[in-house]
């Protein structure tokens, strides 16, 4: 499988990112935050979580965002719905895209979603059935796929077994998330593989978290596969609050300049990607962290 010659980047900054900061952002800043994200070229914009706000307290504001956002032609905003309730409330917004999301391992869907696999797969079947019949997409998230906080090791047969679950219900892509950052490439590449023999692989999305250093090698490792959907938050912000130690996503301008350097197209301009962190830093009060940032800064 040859690697990829154009890779679509799914921004989760102002969810994944913004879930798990301490700082709750302002509506008018995740406002600006989002707009600056859709001049940079980015096709994707994660833009809030329909959510419970008593378990995730930085995303209440999730309806008057995506209500205040300008929606530029040719970028989708997609949020996060868990349950009927969630998605009554992002229909109501006008919200084009979803993503219903679970996991791999049992320990983690109860603490992230309070409920079983099974139960889960079963809350998004109405979902996904009022979703396709208004037109919305549907992506769908499994998490824990390299190794969960709960059970350690994860089986990919147990990854494929989630994925390909979500993929026959309907969902048109499915992430699958190393939440605590835990995997190594070889791992990745295997996880992939099991998944793939499951999923076609154009319909796989990589959603690896940078806690051990290692997110950047695993994605190349996975681009050799065939994977051409790459999700990272801008700053390497994020985290899951259920997800105990997970740090940040991939940086989305760490993976622009492996892209780059690699000639694989995204669209995406790293400079205006390097405001933003700019800005963001500015905003957040905090030290950027990601290599490409702080190397652009510096020099
Ligand atoms: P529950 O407590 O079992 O739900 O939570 P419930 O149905 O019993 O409802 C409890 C209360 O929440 C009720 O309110 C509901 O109305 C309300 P009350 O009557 O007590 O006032 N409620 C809602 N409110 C707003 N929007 C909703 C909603 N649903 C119920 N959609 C639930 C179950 C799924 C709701 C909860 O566990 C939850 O919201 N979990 C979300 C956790 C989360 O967002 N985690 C982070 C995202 S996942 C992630 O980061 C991983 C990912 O990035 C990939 C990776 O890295 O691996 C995607
Ligand atoms: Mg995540």
């Amino acid at each position: 499988m040859a690697v990829p010659q154009y890779v679509k980047i799914v921004e989760v900054g102002p969810r994944d990112g913004l879930q798990h900061e301490s700082q709750i952002l302002s509506l008018e800043n995740k406002l600006a935050f989002i707009e600056r994200l859709s001049q940079t070229g980015l096709s994707v914009i994660e833009a809030g979580a329909f959510v419970s706000p008593r378990w995730v307290p930085q995303m209440a504001d999730s309806q008057a965002v995506f209500k205040a956002i300008v929606k530029h032609s040719g970028v989708s905003y997609p949020v996060l719905v868990p349950n009927m309730k969630g998605f009554e409330l992002a229909q109501s917004v006008g919200v084009q895209e979803i993503a219903v999301f679970t996991a791999a391992s049992e320990s983690f869907s109860q603490k992230n979603i309070n409920c079983s696999i099974s139960e889960s797969l079963k809350r998004f079947k109405p979902v996904i059935k009022a979703a396709q019949s208004s037109g919305i997409r549907v992506r769908g998230y499994v998490s824990c796929v390299l190794g969960c906080p709960y059970e350690g090791d994860i089986r990919p047969e147990a990854v494929a077994a989630v994925a390909e679950k979500l993929y026959q219900m309907g969902c048109y892509e499915i992430s699958l998330g190393d939440t605590i950052g835990t995997g190594t490439p070889l791992k990745a590449q295997q996880m992939v593989h099991a998944v793939a023999e499951r999923v076609p692989v154009e319909h796989l999305a990589a959603h690896f978290h940078d806690t051990y250093g290692q997110a950047l090698a695993n994605l190349f490792a996975v681009l050799q596969l065939g994977i051409s959907t790459i999700d990272s938050s801008v700053a390497g912000l994020g985290g899951c609050p259920y997800a105990k130690g997970a740090s940040g996503n991939v940086a989305t301008e760490d993976v622009i300049y492996m892209l780059n350097g690699m000639g694989i197209e995204t669209g995406v301009d790293l400079n205006q990607l390097i405001y933003v962190t700019h800005w963001l830093a500015q905003t957040l009060e905090k030290d950027i962290t990601s290599k490409t940032s702080s190397a652009v800064l510096i020099n």
